[in-house]
């Protein structure tokens, strides 16, 4: 029996990675702020699935109670697989946002995920084993698309997950970050927006069952969406096509005076 660990798990993506990690035969710790609901679903997979799954009722944004969740990291039994799933958006921009929402988003959509990543890392790396899954977004990418700092916090968890593999790749911890695009969650209505405006939007199972088949295959990035992976390979030899030119000690011709 290996535990996975799986912040937001009240609703959206992270009940779907619930239900699919429990039929694999995972034990869960489930964690988000919706205590009743947390406990429904733990009722529901102990049932169906006979695994064990303890809840863990925790705001994220706040410091004591993410630290709660760094501890439970930290103890017995260990966790196998992390999914940093937890996240939000807040409507407005720059110009008109409040500071302490982009504060709490900031908390929950990039510090959590990175503070949770290194509590499990020192017991992965002891066991020489583990997984970290972390939830993007394709904003990430397409900041164009997106109002405020939401695409920047996603943005963060892309460059999180390749740094992570940099260093715990080759020691046994698998990273993946998984890049959804519009899919059928709470998440619109949460933060004031509204699903039936947005096309082409994604069921949450088929989000989840894709990613999920990107993490069998030890995918790095995986972008459900994307029909053909050789774009997202392009986009990656591009970066490091780019990358060849920050080797110079001087400036660029263009900008010498
Ligand atoms: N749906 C999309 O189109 C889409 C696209 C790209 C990326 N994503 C990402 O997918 C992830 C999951 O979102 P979702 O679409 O499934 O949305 P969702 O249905 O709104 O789920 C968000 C989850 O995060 C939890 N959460 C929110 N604030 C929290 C806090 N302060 N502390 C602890 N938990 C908190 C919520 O639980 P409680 O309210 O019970 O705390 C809920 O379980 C997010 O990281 C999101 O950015 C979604």
């Amino acid at each position: 029996m290996t535990v996975a660990l799986i912040t937001g798990a009240s609703s959206g993506i992270g009940t779907v990675y619930a239900r699919r990690l429990a039929a694999r035969g995972h034990d869960l710790v489930l964690v988000a702020r919706a205590t009743d609901r947390l406990k429904k679903l733990a009722d529901e997979l102990r049932g169906e699935h006979g695994v064990s799954v303890e809840v863990i009722t925790a705001d994220l944004t706040d410091a004591v109670q993410l630290a709660a969740v760094t501890q439970r990291l930290r103890d017995d039994p260990p966790i196998d697989i992390l999914v940093n799933n937890a996240g939000a958006s807040v409507s407005g921009g720059f110009s008109d946002a409040d500071p302490a929402a982009l504060e709490n988003l900031l908390r929950l959509n990039s510090l959590a995920p990175t503070l949770l990543a290194v509590a499990v890392l020192r017991g992965m790396l002891q066991r020489g084993q583990g997984s970290i899954i972390n939830i993007g977004s394709v904003l990430g990418l397409l900041p164009e698309y997106s109002h405020g700092i939401y695409a920047a916090t996603k943005s963060y968890v892309l460059t999180l997950s390749q740094s992570l593999h940099t260093e715990v790749g080759s020691k046994g911890v698998y990273v993946q970050a998984v890049l959804p695009a519009a899919t059928r969650t709470e998440i619109y209505q949460r933060s004031g927006g509204d699903i039936s405006k947005v096309p082409d939007v994604m069921e949450v199972d088929d989000l989840v069952d894709a990613a999920l088949v990107g993490f069998d295959r030890r995918e790095l990035v995986t972008v459900p969406p994307v029909p053909d992976v050789a774009d997202w390979e392009a986009f990656e030899q591009a970066r490091m096509v780019l990358a060849r030119g920050f080797s110079n000690a001087r400036p660029a011709e263009r900008y010498r005076v």
